[in-house]
């Protein structure tokens, strides 16, 4: 096998010409005189067809035995098939079996879920799980594109801190030589130090919370972007979160239309994706979910049920700002047209998804914020140097995070949030 190995992607503008591929065996048909070869690289899927009639003994009969995902070699001839997906198919001249596999455990039939997550090292092989974790990385690329040509500076925050961020129920507690340390819920904290080193910064990391919940919305790990600004209110993070909301839902529906057929994603939802967002406030969405008959106290934060019931009101996403203070991080700043209140908002994607994204405006007064930090028991020796952008030059100043797996679960339309991670981490499951 000579030729120099070609793409299943670059396969289109080969029509006529002789290629080697390399990959696995995705799926085999046969009709006897006939083998239909389903072979997959990572860049996408195409039929190979093996005729008896034509081919060697041996090389007809390395196809009619080979085995589901075994690495394979194939060389043959680009034809032009207006029915394949690919729009092409290849005439098989040869197969190089370069490694069996025996028994493959994920067969074309059904499996349960628990089965499919005790294999998801073999399962992201698949076609599906292959469209979620390309999108994931097309959303990725956008989140990042955004904010790299809107002036931010990526500076990553710590994974060990010896501190909380988002309060301390949730941490994974650490040791880190002699010392106590928590794995980070949040960068944010020290997202507000580099905005008042650049101005406008980022962070994009892995983020961990302890949450004792089982629901299609929470991971133990995930990652979240988030984004800082100095000199921002809480109106103005909320256009930023709509500019960059709009922008990385348009690059996906932009370059990912192919993996959003697989998954069976109604575009239309995503193409309404423009800002401005609606905005309503905590108090009017607690009148809404009274007025549905839910059982909602004002005060509360809202569960799953009444972010589900809330997005049945509105086609697009949509914020809810101004939370009471006390469901909110000791940080937010309080609305000072109401003290109760805080500056805060929260994006919830519609179609029953609920937040993506939360976020607003933070506390920049040194000793409102003392008092904040004690009314919540934090300790305040871990909070000095966090204090220090209160002392040196504080400046009103807001951001928001989203978490990348909320917003991929809304945008390919998938039930649950398990999928949009290569490897998740659930409550019950730290393997493989
Ligand atoms: O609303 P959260 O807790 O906000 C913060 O952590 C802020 N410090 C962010 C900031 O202002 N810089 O989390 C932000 C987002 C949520 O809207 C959600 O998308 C995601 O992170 N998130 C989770 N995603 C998956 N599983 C979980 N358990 C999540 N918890 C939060
Ligand atoms: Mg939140």
């Amino acid at each position: 096998m000579a030729v120099s190995p070609t793409r299943i992607d670059a396969l289109p503008g080969k029509v006529g010409e002789e290629v080697l591929l390399q990959g696995w065996l995705y799926n085999r048909r046969s009709s006897g005189k006939l083998e239909f070869l389903q072979l997959r690289d990572g860049t996408g899927l195409v039929q190979c067809v093996a005729s008896k009639a034509d081919l060697p003994e041996a090389v007809f009969a390395r196809c009619a035995a080979s085995s589901q995902e075994s690495a394979i070699r194939v060389r043959g001839v680009v034809r032009e098939d207006r029915r394949a997906p690919s729009g092409v198919e290849i005439t098989l001249l040869d197969l190089e079996v370069v490694s069996e596999s025996r028994d493959y455990p994920i067969t074309p039939k059904e499996h349960g879920t628990p089965f499919l997550l005790d294999h998801r090292h073999l399962w992201i092989r698949s076609q599906r799980q292959h469209a979620i974790l390309r999108i994931r990385h097309t959303l990725v690329d956008a989140c990042r594109n955004f904010l790299n040509q809107d002036g931010f500076i990526l500076a990553d925050a710590p994974i060990f801190t010896p501190n909380a961020c988002e309060g301390t129920t949730t941490l994974f507690e650490t040791e880190y030589f002699d010392e106590k340390a928590y794995l980070t819920q949040s960068g944010q904290l020290y997202n507000e130090a580099t905005a008042m080193a650049f101005g406008r910064s980022y962070c994009f990391g892995p983020t961990f919370r302890a949450e004792k919940s089982k629901t299609r919305r929470h991971l133990i790990e995930f990652w979240m972007i988030e984004p800082e600004v100095a000199y921002a209110a809480l109106d103005d993070v909320m256009i930023l979160i709509e500019r960059f909301v709009e922008a990385i839902v348009s690059r996906v529906l932009a370059d990912r239309r192919e993996d959003l057929k697989i998954l069976g994603r109604d575009p239309s939802p995503l193409e309404r994706v423009k800002a401005p967002f609606p905005r309503i406030s905590y108090d009017e969405a607690a009148r809404i979910l009274t007025a549905r008959g839910l059982p909602f106290q004002w005060g509360t934060d809202f569960g799953g049920t009444d972010e589900t019931a809330l997005t049945e009101g509105f086609d697009r996403p949509f914020f809810v700002h101004r939370f009471p203070a006390a469901v909110k991080a000791f940080y937010m700043k309080r609305d000072p047209a109401d003290d109760r209140l805080s500056l805060s908002c929260d994006l919830l994607a519609p179609e029953g998804y609920g937040e993506i994204v939360g976020g607003g405006q933070r506390e920049d007064d040194l000793e409102t914020l003392v008092g904040r930090i004690r009314e919540h028991q934090l300790p305040m020796e871990a909070f000095e140097w966090y204090l220090d952008l209160r002392r040196y030059g504080s400046v009103p100043h807001s951001g928001f995070g989203m978490g990348i797996e909320r917003a991929l679960t809304w945008i390919t339309g998938i039930e649950h949030v398990r999928e949009t991670i290569p490897f998740p981490r659930l409550l019950n499951r730290l393997r493989p």
